[in-house]
């Protein structure tokens, strides 16, 4: 079977090599993926942004589906046939975070998806969720995870309440869908007014180019009365958290996710301080969030959006269509 890896950092060195088909152990199963969806958390790990000390050779990409081949010794969890999509951080099942969970997931340190045939762990694979086909359960286990951590496991949206996102890649499209399918208002910027336009087709209510716009966060209080919205789901990081915290209401909630402008940055504490807010990190979510997700997705049919479709031997491709940004929700390889 067919599988990438890379000896060492750079989109350049990511290639396709031959190995033996997986055999499961205890504990585990053996999956034919049929699908990958890409985040910005495997452009990171490739090119070496995430960790620089990883251990190489690597098999890259945190989210797939497809079809269990083969189960281990012991496993009565899943049987061979099942149509299964990952689960991300592979051993946070339920309850709160503990910081071990991060050893365990997938695309590293865990196994990558990125491969014809994968071993995961038994208990980090859920059933697709009603009506979903392998693509559209692709894209669920990061970006959907996130966008449901931030707006239900910490966010406690309500009807009526407003919600701000950034920008229209994977985590922010998602949290539009389901924050308009909880009732919530949502405001959502871009760079872009053509995917601006997109994003109104699918329900935003207030619309802002943060480059046409660059104080984004005066527009969004002009949006909401002067208040500020309920909660942001904060996906740019350092360089937008201040005017993130200035746009949300006092004692409102800014979901803290992102990295797209770095993991180090100034911040005005006294504005979390005055303000009351809750500034709180993200880290995905669990396998039990994960199944609460799935319902709330087959109830509501809520369709993915999937900007492009590579094939396996364009994952490198793929990567780098991922990198220059363009893309409108997710991107997606079928294997
Ligand atoms: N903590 C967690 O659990 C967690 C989980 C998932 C993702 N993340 C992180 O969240 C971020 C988003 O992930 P993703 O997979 O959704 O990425 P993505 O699909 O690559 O989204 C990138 C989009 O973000 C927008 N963007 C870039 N720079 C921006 C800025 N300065 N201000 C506002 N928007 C900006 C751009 O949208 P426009 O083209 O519309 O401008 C860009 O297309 C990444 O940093 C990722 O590592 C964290």
């Amino acid at each position: 079977m067919r599988a990438y890896q890379f000896d060492a950092f750079g989109l350049e060195n990511l290639r396709l090599v031959t190995r033996d088909a997986p055999q499961p152990g205890p504990g585990q199963v053996a999956v034919n993926v049929q699908a990958l969806s890409l985040n910005y958390r495997d452009l990171l790990v490739v090119t070496g942004a995430y960790n620089p000390k990883l251990k190489r050779p690597a098999t890259p990409i945190s989210d797939g589906a497809g079809v269990v081949s083969a189960v281990g010794p012991g496993v009565t969890r899943v049987r061979v046939g099942e149509r299964i999509v990952s689960h991300f951080i592979a051993d946070w099942l339920d309850g709160p975070f503990r910081q071990e969970y991060v050893a365990s997931t997938l695309g590293t340190p865990g196994a990558g998806l990125a491969a014809e045939q994968v071993l995961l762990p038994a208990e980090a694979v859920l059933p697709l969720p009603a009506g979903y086909d392998f693509a559209q359960a692709a894209t669920l286990p990061i970006a959907a995870l996130t966008a449901w951590s931030a707006l239900v496991t910490v966010g406690n949206v309500q009807p009526g309440q407003t919600v701000l996102t950034l920008g229209t890649g994977g985590v922010a499209i998602f949290t539009l869908q389901l924050a308009k399918k909880l009732g919530a208002r949502v405001i959502i910027t871009s760079s872009s007014d053509e995917k601006l336009a997109r994003a109104r087709q699918l329900g935003a209510d207030h619309t802002i180019n943060y480059q046409t716009t660059p104080d984004w966060d005066a527009a969004v209080l002009e949006h909401t009365g002067g208040v500020g919205v309920d909660l942001t789901v904060e996906t740019a990081g350092p360089g937008t958290l201040d005017r993130s915290m200035k746009a949300t209401r006092a004692a409102g909630t800014v979901a803290l996710l992102g990295a797209l402008t770095g993991r180090q940055g100034l911040v005005t504490t006294g504005l979390i301080l005055m303000k009351r807010l809750h500034v709180v990190g993200i880290m995905v979510d669990s396998r039990a969030a994960f199944e609460a997700l799935s319902r709330f997705l087959g109830e509501h049919r809520i369709e993915p959006v999937i900007d492009r479709r590579f094939s396996f031997d364009e994952l490198p491709a793929a990567l780098r269509f991922m990198q220059e940004g363009q893309h409108f929700g997710k991107i997606v390889v079928t294997v």
